[in-house]
């Protein structure tokens, strides 16, 4: 690992200095969103002060630092996965993006769509909602290590127009083979979307050698401000989509009897657009690229080896992360003589942040956990192993205080 120092990576991010009921912040709950690095903060604060206008509409010089601002962004964002910038579509988040497929791609009755049992609600509610219109939606399953049956790909229903499946689980860590999936998809002519809202902010991903026709992330889990995301949307696919939203700067012409749309990625731009969030989310990115994408995986790798270790010496637990054949930084859990919320209440209690109940999965954690609910420690760059021991020592203690 070159150049990896997590405590000076921690100085530039001013949050972590943050004592939460007398106890240093000690923040485990990067899967729902990560802190931010005063690059991203000051660069935010310096776009009100210096660039703000509306974009791709007036000509004049704040108008044109604003574009420029938004058109670097997405450039800086295609290089960051390997894609052309008229191949990133600026979203919300990556529900708004999986949201935007559902309604984009054209299916046809009787047509289907398989997710898995892995997904969190937002690659699962959109697909549910198409099958009131006749769509048919399939699960994949997992085995008792939470890998995908990926039995199931080879000989998928002919009917089958997506596949839809997260890199990484939000509960278990488990990292899918996302590359073989596409790869099997393709051979039955049906498209893949990948979610890469857990892998996006951890490892490299390029979307060429991935072979996604969509890959959907957020700025927020990744260093950049909330309200910003990305749909990767493959060049060749995209001539087949529908409009989704229609409005301001999706059009090239618009009369009362004819409207003609603009190109990719405008197509799917209506309206004034999250300026400032793109810009904050090209910061984050320049802040991970100067880490390094493949130090942050090789660091959170030994962190993870680290807790694995360590939580060996706690007793009464049930571990459901961990268990997959490749798996991030997520630890999913359950103290036998404690409720999850009693958990993270009670971490609260000394400064530690996690999270608990159903992580917007209910029917993975119902369905194949045959639980109510479960604790999660999900980890980032700038977590260290002096935290990984309180977060373990947290653990042992209410249950000697509460178990
Ligand atoms: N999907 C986010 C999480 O896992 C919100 O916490």
């Amino acid at each position: 690992m070159v150049n990896f120092d997590v405590y000076k990576i921690r100085e530039d991010f001013p949050i972590l200095k943050s004592k939460v009921n007398d106890y240093p912040l000690v923040f485990l709950d990067n899967g729902a969103t990560s802190q931010k690095p005063r690059r991203v903060i000051d660069g935010i604060k310096y776009f009100y002060e210096n660039i703000n206008a509306n974009p791709m509409r007036s000509i004049h010089h704040l108008a044109e630092k604003a574009t420029e601002a938004y058109v670097d962004a997405r450039e800086k964002i295609a290089k960051f996965i390997n894609a052309s910038p008229e191949e990133i579509v600026f979203v919300r988040n990556t529900t708004e993006a999986i949201n935007l497929v559902s309604f984009a791609l054209p299916f046809k009755r009787g047509e289907r769509v398989a997710t898995t049992y892995l997904e969190h609600h937002s690659n699962i509610l959109p697909w549910l909602k198409l099958k009131e219109n006749g769509l048919g939606v399939d699960f994949v399953d997992v085995d008792e290590n939470f890998d995908l049956d990926m039995d199931y790909y080879k000989e998928m229903p002919a009917e089958t127009k997506l596949v839809t499946v997260a890199h990484e689980s939000n509960v278990t860590g488990t990292i899918n083979d996302v590359k073989k999936i596409c790869s099997l998809a393709h051979s039955s002519d049906t498209l893949c979307l990948v979610d890469a809202a857990q892998s996006a902010p951890h490892m490299k991903i390029d979307v060429n050698d991935m072979g996604a026709d969509f890959l959907a992330f957020s700025g927020h889990k990744m260093l950049g401000p909330l309200g910003i995301g990305v749909l990767y949307i493959n060049k060749n696919v995209a001539p087949k989509l529908r409009t989704f939203m229609t409005g301001g700067e999706m059009i090239k012409s618009v009369k009362i009897n004819k409207v003609e749309y603009a190109d990719m990625p405008s197509f799917f731009e209506a309206g004034t657009q999250n300026v400032e969030g793109a810009y904050g989310l090209g910061l984050a990115i320049d802040y991970l690229n100067g880490v390094g994408l493949n130090n942050i995986e090789s660091y959170e790798k030994g962190l993870m080896a680290h807790l694995y270790q360590s939580s060996k010496t706690i007793k009464d637990i049930d571990i459901y992360s961990g268990r997959s054949k490749k798996n991030g930084a997520i630890f999913a859990f359950n103290l036998k003589k404690l409720h999850p919320h009693d958990i993270a209440y009670l971490l609260d209690k000394k400064g530690i942040a996690i999270r608990s109940g159903f992580h917007c999965a209910q029917p993975f954690i119902e369905d194949k956990l045959h639980l109510e609910g479960a604790a999660r420690a999900s980890m980032y760059f700038y977590n260290t192993k002096e935290e990984m021991d309180a977060f373990v020592n947290g653990l042992k203690e209410i249950q000697v205080e509460y178990g």
